[in-house]
């Protein structure tokens, strides 16, 4: 068998990605119409979506959408334009998230902060997993949802509307394998660690806690999420949190061993 050709059927599968504007949403589909899967490249901002679009390997793939998704309505016009525009959406990840400032500590995050966090990565989450979920279920067709979690949906962040945003989608992932597996719709996490991406402004001294000697880079997590989408790769794989964190989270109060 022939494995790592052909990890998609074009034919039959269609693709929508959150956040495709900027960092590991833009990798993860710039990597999807790469392997000639039609994708729409959602986000807030339209010049990163241009971007994203013209910086992608097979641009006539990719469909554009901008719009807010910290709102039903946004969410609901995303739908309906990933329907017009490329039908039945068989694989969906959701890498929107607000952007993490380390002012937003336990005393000073506000309330509209607080809610968009929750809104852009929980709310929207379910929302547009459940729209696509009953679309798939009706139609009788397997999907492959990814949901981008972090390392601090299990330890803290001191960032509390990111932690608990996190945490919540990584039980939704559980949630959702266990309730959809039986119509062939698979639900995984991806949980990045320390990655260079428009979200987290990296101090480089943080590689010294990594096995792997280095921050990550979102094309670090693209091959990743697709062999997770890819019925063909990993058809039997849901429910799962995947880490792609160079063993960041293997660092505890033990530092390595000196071995010369
Ligand atoms: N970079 C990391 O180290 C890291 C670590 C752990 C988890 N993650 C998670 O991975 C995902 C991607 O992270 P990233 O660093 O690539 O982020 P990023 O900030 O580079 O990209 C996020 C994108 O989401 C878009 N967005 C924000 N609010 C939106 C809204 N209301 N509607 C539509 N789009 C909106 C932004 O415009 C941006 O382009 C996020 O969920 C993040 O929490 C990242």
């Amino acid at each position: 068998m022939n494995l790592f050709n052909s990890a998609f059927d074009p034919a039959r599968e269609a693709a929508l990605v959150t956040g495709a504007g900027n960092g590991i949403g833009r990798a993860i589909a710039q990597a999807l119409v790469g392997e000639g899967v039609r994708t729409v490249f959602a986000d807030l901002h339209e010049d990163r979506v241009s971007a994203a679009i013209k910086a992608a390997p097979r641009p006539e793939l990719a469909v554009p959408w901008v719009g807010d998704l910290a709102s039903r309505d946004g969410c609901d016009a995303l739908l309906a334009h990933a329907q017009s525009s490329i039908g039945q959406v068989t694989h969906f990840v959701h890498s929107a998230s607000p952007p993490r400032r380390e002012a937003d500590h336990a005393m000073a995050v506000g309330d509209h902060t607080w809610r968009q966090m929750h809104a852009v990565n929980l709310d929207a989450g379910f929302h547009l997993s459940r729209e696509l979920a009953r679309s798939l279920i009706a139609a009788k067709t397997p999907g492959s949802f990814l949901l981008l979690t972090s390392l601090h949906s299990g330890t803290p962040r001191n960032l509390p509307h990111y932690s608990t945003a996190k945490a919540g989608m990584a039980m939704l992932v559980k949630e959702l394998a266990k309730s959809w597996g039986r119509y062939g719709i698979r639900v995984n996490a991806l949980v990045p660690g320390a990655i260079a991406a428009g979200g987290f402004v990296a101090d480089p001294a943080l590689a010294r806690h990594i096995p792997l000697g280095r921050l990550g880079q979102a094309d670090d997590l693209a091959p990743m999420a697709l062999a997770v989408l890819s019925h063909k790769l990993s058809g039997y794989v849901t429910g799962a949190s995947i880490v792609i964190d160079g063993g960041l989270s293997l660092t505890n109060w033990f530092a390595p061993p000196e071995l010369e």
